[in-house]
């Protein structure tokens, strides 16, 4: 796992959005996973702005989301589905037609939980999944206990991630969905290269098991010890509970194994 110490949110935005911006030199109709949440938004700012700078081409790159809520009325704002499409797929220019998401308003939930991993096979995979980090160690919304083996279901929300995301909903808990479809564990490990940002105090404790800490279903973070290709990009104060912070300090900073990511 390559744990990369940025100074704050944006520079690690910075770093993450040319990653992607690489990949997407590279293989023109990558498909990237998104994550929602606040995390993710430097980002798919700094992305944003590199294709208006015409430093990168994404005309032809494709999107997908990592989760839904479930029972959310068609077209919410705050649908994971709307999110992506206002935080990503409109400011880099792409089309809908290239964005594919699970569905959370279908009438056959698990029908429609096996047939987003179906659609993700049959587009080839992942490239680079971006995800974010739960205060209790959550990656997509398996929340602690999920199997690490897990495909794309449907799952409870813990009342702290539903007291976590209460502030898009105007604070008030009556709004926040219960229920997600989230890409399973087994899924998220299946892209080619996970790569978490985590920024702020509050992921301190999360991140520091989620690296250092042991594998564990009660981490689900922790799976990505498991991933042949992990970049864990965090800034100083979501650093701060890690043991071998000077360490990773040392070994990662501005040196080209993680340049290239
Ligand atoms: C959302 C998601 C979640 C968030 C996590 C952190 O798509 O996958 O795992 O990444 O809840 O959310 P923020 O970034 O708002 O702290």
């Amino acid at each position: 796992m390559e744990v990369v110490i940025v100074p704050d949110a944006k520079a690690g935005g910075e770093l993450i959005a040319e990653a992607m911006a690489a990949l997407v030199r590279r293989k023109p109709d990558a498909l990237l996973g998104v994550a929602t949440g606040s995390t993710p938004l430097p980002v798919y700012e700094a992305l944003a702005a590199k294709v208006r700078a015409g430093e990168v081409d994404a005309s032809r790159a494709r999107v997908c989301q990592l989760d839904e809520y479930v029972g959310l009325p068609a077209g919410h704002p705050e649908s994971y589905r709307a999110v992506v499409l206002r935080e990503v797929v409109e400011p880099l220019g792409l089309s809908e037609a290239s964005f594919m998401g699970p569905d959370g308003s279908a009438e056959d939930i698990v029908a429609a939980c096996e047939a987003y991993d179906r659609a993700l096979a049959a587009a080839g995979g992942v490239d680079l999944q971006l995800l974010g980090i739960g205060t209790d160690g959550h990656i997509g919304f398996n929340e602690p206990c999920s199997s690490l083996a897990s495909r794309t279901r449907i799952k409870t929300l813990t009342e702290q991630t539903r007291i976590d995301n209460a502030r898009f909903f105007d604070d008030d808990m009556d709004q926040v969905p219960h229920h997600v479809i989230t890409q399973g564990i087994g899924t998220i490990l299946d892209a080619r290269h996970l790569v978490l940002l985590a920024t702020g105090e509050g992921k301190a404790e999360a991140v520091a098991q989620t690296v250092e800490g042991p594998l564990s279903a009660l981490v689900p973070a922790s799976a990505l010890q498991l991933h042949r290709h992990a970049t864990v990009v965090v800034d100083e104060a979501a650093a701060s509970k890690l043991k071998l912070a000077d360490y990773f300090r040392h070994t990662y900073a501005n040196k080209p194994a993680w340049q290239g990511l």
